[in-house]
């Protein structure tokens, strides 16, 4: 159990046994380890019981060394020494080796005839390490200017320009999955009927005492025509919900009470109510808004709008 061996095999066995479970357990992209932390425990019994077989075979060991006769003990801490001086031995040599340097009684091979105040010099060999990573050198350099000096295979713009677009997408992809990250600016309109659903429970549970069930109006505006007093599309009435409306009107804030995706899933549910007609609808207020995203009929429209679709309309105060 003292013996260095052993404690290198426990290493081994350790880090080939996390590997193990990792691999065989792991579904999809996080490790078990983080799904089940109770893995741990389990790691750990195994990793134990290994160094438990360890011990064990080292005290039938000794309770065996103890039953043999005295020469034969003498032979054996003969064999044991010897087999510990050759331990590593192959490493130990790799490493001399790799140092490229001569031992101390084949100096005199390598000294350089000058003398300074008994001061003399070694013309040692570099080590190989360092002269194999200086020809590494050399081949990357050739590689590299017949690449991209020679074949101009892609200039460093370039490669910003894709690490850019690839991080774009990534960002893309990752929004999806982080939509509680929307604001005013990215807001889109939600159309899975799980989160109008939503939008619709968050609408009964906090807006039809101003609003109606059907939208229809009462101390709020009508929201089921197309006209609005705070602008209408999906960022406008997102901004109205989230930053409420005119001081002193009534239409509060609500983005201390509703998480971004809750705003944005009551903001399409409240644009589904457009075209409907409700019990008692209230008067329109405001204006007609119409979308300058969408796309026009007349071709020379177009060119005339330039609103920003992004840009709020702030029509507060
Ligand atoms: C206390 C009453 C009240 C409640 C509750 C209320 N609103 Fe309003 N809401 C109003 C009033 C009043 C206005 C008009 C504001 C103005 O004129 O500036 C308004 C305006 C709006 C508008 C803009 C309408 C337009 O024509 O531009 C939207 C959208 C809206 N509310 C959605 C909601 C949603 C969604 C909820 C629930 C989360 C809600 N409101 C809760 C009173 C209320």
């Amino acid at each position: 159990m003292r013996t260095t061996a052993s404690f290198v095999r426990i290493l081994i066995v350790a880090i080939f046994v996390y590997f193990f479970l990792d691999f065989i357990g792991t579904s999809g992209e996080t490790s078990i380890f983080l799904e089940n932390p109770i893995m741990w425990l389990a790691y750990g019994i195994i990793v134990l019981f290994y160094i438990a077989g360890e011990v064990c075979i080292e005290a039938i060991k000794s309770v065996l060394y103890k039953t043999l006769s005295p020469e034969a003990q003498a032979r054996y801490d003969a064999q044991e020494t010897e087999a510990k001086e050759n331990q590593f031995k192959w490493i130990k040599e790799k490493y001399k080796k790799s140092l490229g340097s001569k031992g101390i009684e084949e100096e005199h091979e390598i000294i350089l005839d000058h003398n300074y105040d008994g001061i003399k010099e070694l013309d040692n060999n570099l080590p190989p390490w360092w002269v194999y990573m200086f020809y590494g050198t050399i081949i990357f350099a050739v590689v590299y200017l017949v690449r991209f000096e020679v074949f101009n295979d892609y200039t460093q713009a370039e490669e910003y320009e894709t690490a850019v677009a690839e991080a774009k997408v990534e960002i893309e992809e990752w929004k999806k999955t982080a939509k509680d990250l929307v604001d005013v600016n990215t807001v889109t309109l939600l159309t899975d009927a799980s989160d109008l659903n939503a939008g619709k429970a968050i609408f009964e549970a906090n807006c039809i005492a101003c609003h109606k069930s059907d939208g229809g109006g009462g101390i709020g505006p009508n929201l089921t025509d197309t006209y609005w007093i705070l602008g209408g599309g999906i960022k406008n009435v997102f901004h109205t919900i989230s930053e409420g409306g005119r001081d002193g009107k009534g239409m509060i804030s609500w983005k201390s009470d509703l998480k971004p995706l809750e705003m944005a899933q009551v903001a399409s549910y409240v644009l589904n109510f457009q075209g409907t007609t409700p019990a008692e609808p209230k008067e329109a207020e405001g204006e007609i808004w119409v979308d300058p995203d969408a796309p026009t009929d007349t071709q020379e429209a177009t060119p005339e709008i330039v609103n920003d679709s992004t840009a709020v309309k702030l029509t507060m105060n």
